[in-house]
């Protein structure tokens, strides 16, 4: 367990960060928590706790302020969203490699021990992914490069600084590849919502307003495997005090297509099925896309445990209730 360290987390107000702050927290840290967003956008805020609101990481010289004499840094920031956000927002997806490389080199400059880059699943090969039903993606699957145009060319890049600032000027680094990740406190309305979330706010509203259809994207067809955010944070710390330096897949090999998990959300909220309404014109990735687990199990002697009808179950209850208290269109979530 990590305890007594000053961590540096960038990204603190999303979704990941959010909880990565909570846990290290709970352990025992000293915590430095930044985040682009103004305070009123971050998902989670603790007391206790060194905050940075509204804070530009893509700037040197805001990496330089808050990477002074701290142990370890995780750097969880980037500008992203599903498919719906990285598919029309390519540019603004790539600046993000600031971020990163900003961070390294402060990291370098004031001699950080251990650096930690949330990659993703975007990086791998998309040829090896048109198939609904594929072979999990091994971590080797990343090359011959082709990954998801912006978005994932940023991450693969970004993944081989890291490597070379560690082979070059010896800072210790950790790469996880995440596998869609959900949970409560994450975006689930106004363009940058991964399908769990848009799926259970759908269905959540479907029931408060007595309808009886939902729109879906694509032909519903099309497979992921999607991780508990618990699963997540643990993974994360498992492979961040490992000695394993090279990428490795933080995800669930439970892959299903987006109608199978309507199914469970509809079963969860209690509302009879809907109608589907299918639209073939929305953004849809690639076809199919589960994590091989193989690596991860050797490496860190783990694996999720979170089943995805138990995820789902308590992110439908919190996406209900949030959208309860607020109605349905909540950017206040969604601003970067
Ligand atoms: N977002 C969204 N909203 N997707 C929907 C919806 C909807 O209402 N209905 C169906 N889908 C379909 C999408 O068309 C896509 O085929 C599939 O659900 C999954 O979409 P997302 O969850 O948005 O994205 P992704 O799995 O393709 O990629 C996400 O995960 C990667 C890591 O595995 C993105 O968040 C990437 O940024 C991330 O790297």
């Amino acid at each position: 367990m990590i305890n007594n360290k000053k961590i540096l987390i960038v990204g603190a107000g999303g979704f990941i960060g959010g909880h990565l702050v909570k846990r290290l927290l709970r352990d025992g840290n000293s915590i430095i928590a930044v985040d682009i967003k103004s305070r009123e956008y971050w998902f989670q805020e603790f007391e206790d706790v060194e905050n940075h609101f509204s804070t530009d990481m893509k700037n040197i010289e805001n990496c330089r302020k808050v990477t002074k004499e701290v142990d370890y840094v995780f750097n969880m920031a980037c500008n992203m969203g599903g498919m719906g956000f990285i598919e029309n927002n390519k540019a603004e997806c790539m600046q993000s490699v600031l971020i990163n490389t900003n961070l390294l080199i402060a990291c370098k400059d004031f001699g950080v021990q251990k650096y930690f880059f949330s990659s993703s699943a975007c990086a791998y090969n998309k040829s090896m992914q048109q198939e609904a039903f594929i072979e999990g993606l091994k971590e080797e699957d990343a090359y011959p490069a082709d990954p998801e145009d912006g978005y994932g060319w940023e991450k693969l890049f970004s993944e081989r600084m890291c490597r070379h600032f560690m082979e070059d000027y010896g800072i210790e680094v950790r790469i996880a590849r995440y596998h869609n990740v959900y949970g409560p406190f994450g975006t689930y309305d106004g363009g940058r919502e991964k399908a769990p979330a848009a799926l259970c706010r759908k269905v959540a509203n479907a029931k408060k307003n007595n309808a009886d259809k939902i729109e879906i994207w694509g032909d519903g067809k099309q497979t992921r495997s999607f991780l508990y955010i618990d699963d997540c944070v643990e993974g994360t710390l498992r492979l961040f005090e490992s000695d394993y330096p090279n990428p490795v897949n933080i995800g669930s090999d439970e892959q299903v297509s987006i109608n199978q998990m309507v199914d469970v959300i509809e079963k969860i909220s209690g509302i009879k099925k809907l109608e589907r309404i299918y639209l073939l014109d929305k953004p849809k990735g690639v076809r199919g896309r589960t994590s091989n687990n193989d690596l991860v199990k050797k490496v860190l002697n783990w694996s999720y445990e979170t089943k995805l009808k138990e995820g789902l179950e308590k992110t439908y209850d919190w996406i209900n209730s949030e959208t309860g208290k607020h109605g349905s269109n909540l950017s206040k979530f969604t601003k970067s």
